[in-house]
């Protein structure tokens, strides 16, 4: 099989690549090593920044987003008794949005399925060949080895994928920080209440309170990182979530059947060599953030953005000049996000060892952050998330 850019993983960035270099007139073939089933059902992220809807909305994938998703107007941070509400409306009216990730990645399947463009499930990149001149992708379905012969790779195949080993020296230009804890997502047919929705930093450890719309709810718990997620009933999550985001507040949580449990372990890491030849890395395969911050899907998206970009110039045009800038580019609006998120990470979790001393720090920032106008302003332009730098 032969296409012009081979598109490694159907998460958010490999799915939106592909929606957006058909709308340039660029063929590609998206390979996804998970099932469609799979892929499909994978309960992760939810708060979009304005950005990130407003590129579903250019490239037509925003229909379902436009009825169901949930504007922010303010977010809630509680912590020792106090709750404090933080308008969130930017400049030109920018916003927060809450939509399933889960959502995102089924309406561009749907729409590359409706369209008849080629993605192929279960089908597990094993390497990649001739990256510097004529890219292969070897790749198997069903233990069938498979070649896909292309003109440029990008690797969007995550955290965990095959793509940035194909970067000569990827470790020696790699940053990371692995977080003593983790989270315990919850997805729950309870009714949401805008009451306690928000960051709580808790003697206990952080909870998350989120939404999926009006019946479905969205929980965190900061857990121990080997944390095994039998170990808990579903009435003792519910003891848990209450001790730390509403008991002391006054406030009754809403509970019913947990439907999805999941635990992730929390990282920040930066590889800064996103390009090799004609293969280069986008979202989670060269950033992680933790996901305290709301960040690694719309960072995703603007990397995207920017490597579309890159590629168009390149196939359309046999330019690379934008290609040899997207790194650099790319990480002006990486590095203050990893940044970010890592701050709300270091604010909102209690650390193994952590001092009374420790958390009255914390109690200061989450201090500055309510109750003062710079403070408020950092919280919100963070939240809000940062401008696309242009190429
Ligand atoms: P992924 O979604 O990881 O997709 C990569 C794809 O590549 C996967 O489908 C994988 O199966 C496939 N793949 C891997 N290896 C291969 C291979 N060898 N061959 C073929 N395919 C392969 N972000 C936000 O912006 N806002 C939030 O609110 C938020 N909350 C989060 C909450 C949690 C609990 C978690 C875990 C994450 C959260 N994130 C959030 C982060 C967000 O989910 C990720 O940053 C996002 O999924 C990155 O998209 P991606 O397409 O780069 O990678
Ligand atoms: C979510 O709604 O899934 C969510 C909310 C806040 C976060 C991360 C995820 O920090």
């Amino acid at each position: 099989m032969k296409t012009q850019v081979g598109i490694i993983g159907a998460g958010p960035a490999g799915l939106l690549l592909g929606r957006i270099l058909q709308s340039h007139g660029i063929d590609a073939v998206v390979l996804e090593r998970r099932s469609r089933d799979y892929v499909l059902k994978r309960i992760r992220a939810g708060v979009l920044e304005q950005g990130t809807v407003d590129t579903l909305r250019q490239y037509g994938v925003a229909e379902r987003l436009d009825r169901e998703g949930l504007p922010h107007t303010d977010m809630k941070l509680f912590w020792k008794g106090e709750r404090h509400s933080i308008p969130m409306t930017g400049e030109g009216g920018r916003r927060m949005t809450t939509y399933g990730q889960n959502k995102i990645v089924e309406d561009l399947v749907l729409r590359r399925e409706a369209d008849g463009l080629p993605l192929i499930f279960d089908a597990e990149v094993k390497a990649i060949e001739g990256v510097t001149d004529r890219p292969i992708i070897h790749y198997a379905v069903n233990g069938e080895p498979q070649v896909l012969e292309c003109d440029f790779v990008a690797g969007c195949d995550g955290f965990w994928g095959v793509s940035r080993q194909h970067i000569p020296d990827a470790a020696a230009h790699s940053f990371e920080k692995v977080f003593p804890f983790s989270w315990f997502g919850l997805l729950a047919e309870a009714k949401t209440s805008t009451e306690t929705r928000g960051f709580c930093h808790s003697e206990r450890g952080l909870a998350v309170s989120s939404s999926r719309g009006p019946d479905v709810s969205r929980l965190y718990l900061q857990v121990p990182p080997d944390f095994d997620m039998a170990s808990m009933s579903d009435d003792q999550i519910w003891d848990e979530l209450s001790l730390r985001l509403a008991n002391q507040y006054g406030k009754t949580l809403n509970r019913g059947p947990i439907i999805d449990k999941a635990v992730v372990r929390l990282r920040g890491f930066i590889c800064e060599k996103m390009v090799h030849g004609r293969l280069a890395l986008a979202g989670d395969a060269c950033h992680t953030v933790p996901p305290s911050g709301a960040k690694g899907l719309n960072l995703a998206v603007g990397d995207v953005r920017l490597l579309s970009e890159a590629i168009f110039s390149l196939l359309r045009e046999n330019d690379d000049r934008k290609l040899a800038r997207y790194t650099e580019l790319a990480l002006q609006r990486i590095w203050p996000t990893v940044h970010w998120s890592c701050t709300m990470s270091d604010v909102f979790h209690i650390f193994p060892g952590q001092t009374a001393f420790d958390t009255r720090r914390q109690y200061e920032v989450l201090n500055f952050w309510a109750y003062d106008e710079i403070g408020q302003k950092v919280f919100r332009e963070n939240m809000l998330g940062r401008p696309l730098p242009q190429y």
